[in-house]
């Protein structure tokens, strides 16, 4: 007969087994796991965003690694600048600019975008890393309407208009990989950066429910939540161990695609999520408000000061 006290020794056992097998897992990912040929899903990258900061660095590694860059952001200047110099870098490799503005909810606009610029590529890869933050915490109404708009068309409904429209190639060719940024942010609360946390979650849960259905049709589907990366959206400007350059960061993430469908992307910010995600919400929820109530006092004090 098998008492409760074996019954808990076997959950005990079953639990460090789950948590041993995670552990290994990720210092294999984190070490020698080669990387996906990306070539296989198609021979261009799709990168929004791509003149600065994360989606500069994604566009760069995929460059390294033999695929054709699409660059999409709103100035044709930095666009030109980014694609010279990416092709004066990788000479074999094909570039294409687009200016297109994603603070927009406009349907007619995604279509045409599509229809004149990318219909005629064969996309591999769509990285929707396009995305926009607060200028600093705050409370929801404090935060102008603008800004909500902005939020909402950027980093949730340019992902939404932009997929709709390239999987249908994908699902015909039974290939292609989409990878959408979400952010730490996004995997607990957030308290004065409601609305960033909350589109966050959005692409989060899904892409995690695209990924879904969209297995069987040979498409990879990945959503991307950094924690924190040395940038202009981020404000922070020096690289530590849990805060990597967009270079370093983009290189990490990049071999995680066809392996996670939900990942940190960078073993710091892996550990980070597992702890927040982890602790019980009533220290996490202390945390976080303690955090951003701060970081809002010290930005408010210093616009005074300005
Ligand atoms: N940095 C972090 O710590 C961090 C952490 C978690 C998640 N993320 C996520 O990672 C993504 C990239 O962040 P990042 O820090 O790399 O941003 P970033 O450095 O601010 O870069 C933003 C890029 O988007 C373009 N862009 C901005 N507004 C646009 C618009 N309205 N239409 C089209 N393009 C526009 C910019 O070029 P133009 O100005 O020329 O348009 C630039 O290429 C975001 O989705 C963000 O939420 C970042
Ligand atoms: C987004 O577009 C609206 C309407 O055109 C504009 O008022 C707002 O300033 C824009 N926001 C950002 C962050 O670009
Ligand atoms: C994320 O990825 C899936 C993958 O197909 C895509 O269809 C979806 O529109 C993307 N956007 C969001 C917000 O998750
Ligand atoms: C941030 O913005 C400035 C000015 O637009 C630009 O020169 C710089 O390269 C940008 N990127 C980073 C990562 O700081």
């Amino acid at each position: 007969m098998i008492s409760i006290i074996d019954i808990g020794t076997l959950i005990g056992l079953a639990f460090i087994a789950v948590h041993l097998y995670k552990f290994l897992n990720f210092v294999y990912a984190s070490t020698i796991r080669p990387s996906t040929n990306l070539k296989k899903y198609g021979d261009w990258a799709v990168v929004t965003g791509a003149t600065d900061g994360i989606g500069k660095a994604y566009a760069y590694e995929f460059a390294k690694r033999g695929m054709n860059i699409v660059l999409i952001s709103r100035s044709q200047d930095k666009l030109n600048d980014e694609a010279q110099k990416i092709q004066s870098k990788y000479p074999k490799i094909q570039t294409k600019t687009v200016a297109f503005d994603f603070n927009t909810s406009d349907d007619s606009k995604y279509e045409s975008l599509y229809k004149q610029h990318l219909s005629q590529v064969d996309i591999g890869v769509l990285v929707n890393n396009v995305g926009i933050s607060y200028d600093h915490p705050m409370y929801l109404e404090e935060l102008s309407v603008d800004r909500i708009n902005a939020l909402v068309n950027m980093n949730v409904k340019s992902m939404i208009a932009l997929t709709r429209l390239v999987v249908p190639s994908m699902i015909t060719k039974k290939r292609g990989a989409i990878i959408n940024l979400s952010s730490i942010s996004g995997m607990s609360p957030i308290p004065f950066l409601s609305v960033y946390s909350g589109t966050k979650a959005f692409v989060h849960r899904f892409s995690n429910s695209l990924s879904v259905e969209l297995a069987d049709k040979g498409i990879f589907v990945q959503c991307v939540a950094p924690g924190i990366v040395v940038s202009n959206m981020s404000k922070v400007r020096k690289p530590s161990l849990f805060v990597p350059l967009p270079e370093a960061y983009a290189r990490s993430a990049i071999s995680t695609i066809g392996y996670e469908r939900t990942t940190s992307g960078y073993w710091a910010h892996k550990i980070q999520t597992y702890l927040i995600t982890s602790l019980p919400s009533i220290v996490s929820d202390k945390v976080m408000y303690d955090m951003h109530a701060s970081q809002r006092k010290r930005a408010l004090s210093k616009k005074k000061s300005q």
